[in-house]
């Protein structure tokens, strides 16, 4: 860990101010390095106060800098590196490159703001700046190309647990990848994949969570909410990143077992058990929500019997 990452950690740790003495003890350096590191951190932003006698101490939400967020996540490969970007088009974007280009499992992209944020179905992606979470995760797991979508039942739990470690809330999944509270959107993912039929190459996880503030929305399509609506206070985006990663880590190390992750997404789903009509490019099915299987396709009692679907959008049937 370089030393701006020690510095914010302590300053992220403590209830009080820390002195530059302890501050350089502590990572075994001077006290004019520390004084350096913490010069880097306010140029990347971070609301560093200082007072003479007293020591630093943080002043608010830090951005999602790769220094800030590396000095917060306590995960073992995901998010190893971070790419940070204050403003990019899209995160899917800039992750797609890297992944083409090599960039290693786990590479986390983050951005504060983006210009086109991209959904499902060619929707867009709106948030307000520097209030939410907005990341792709590049992920090469060892996964046939038909099985790809363990991987965004696997984020959706993961991103559900976090909630429900983090605050009293427990989100609900709306088939296939939506995270819901109270009938409104808090978060979407948007996974994209390349592959050949031996099996995925990588796949990057794009991940949208209102978290401070929900976007006004263009479309009347559905209701967003956000953390800070619903809990009544502002929630850590740090925090919650973290706690996602850890949560998909497991996951994802322990192989991403389709039963397993069947278990945790079905006790969270919204879906099953609803009549519903999913519409896909044009084609509706409509029937009875049944199940999912393994590889998270839907499967619907319609009136011309079972029927397993794996895209579009749901809907009351
Ligand atoms: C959906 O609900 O349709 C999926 C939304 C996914 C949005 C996230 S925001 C970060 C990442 N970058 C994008 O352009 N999209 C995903």
């Amino acid at each position: 860990m370089d030393l701006t990452a020690k510095v914010l950690r302590a300053l992220l740790a403590a209830d009080r101010p820390v002195s530059g003495q302890e501050l350089a003890e502590a990572a075994g350096v001077s006290r004019t390095a520390v004084w350096k590191a913490v010069a880097r951190l306010r140029k990347e932003n971070a609301p560093i106060a200082a007072e003479k006698g007293r020591g630093y101490w943080l002043e608010g939400d830090p951005p999602l800098t790769a220094d800030l967020v590396s000095a917060r996540l306590t995960t073992q490969r995901l998010g190893r590196p971070v790419h940070y970007f204050e403003q990019t088009d899209s995160t899917n974007l800039r992750a797609k490159e890297l992944a083409a280009t090599g960039a290693a499992d786990g590479t986390l992209v983050l951005a504060d703001s983006q210009t086109s944020g991209r959904g499902r179905l060619d929707r867009a992606w709106a948030s307000p700046p520097g209030a939410n979470l907005l990341l792709s995760i590049i992920l090469r797991p060892n996964l046939a190309l038909g099985s790809f979508f363990r991987l965004t039942m696997a984020a959706a739990v993961a991103l559900a647990r976090a909630v429900e470690e983090l605050t009293d809330l427990a989100p609900l999944i709306k088939w296939p990848n939506d995270l819901y509270l109270d009938e409104a959107k808090l978060a979407g993912i948007l996974t994209e994949i390349s592959g050949q039929a031996e099996g995925l190459d990588w796949a990057v996880v794009g991940v949208g969570v209102n978290v401070n503030a929900a976007p006004e929305l263009k479309t009347g399509d559905y209701r967003a909410a956000s953390l800070a609506d619903l809990t009544g206070r502002r929630v850590d985006r740090l925090e919650l990143l973290n706690l996602f990663l850890l949560r998909l880590e497991e996951m994802v190390e322990a192989g991403l077992p389709p039963q397993e992750l069947r278990q945790h997404w079905l006790a969270r789903s919204m879906t099953i058990g609803r009549r519903v009509t999913v519409a896909d490019r044009g084609r509706n099915v409509t029937g009875l929500a049944q199940d999912i299987d393994g590889d998270g396709a839907l499967i619907l009692e319609t009136d011309d019997g079972l029927v397993r679907v794996v895209s579009g959008d749901v809907g009351p049937g």
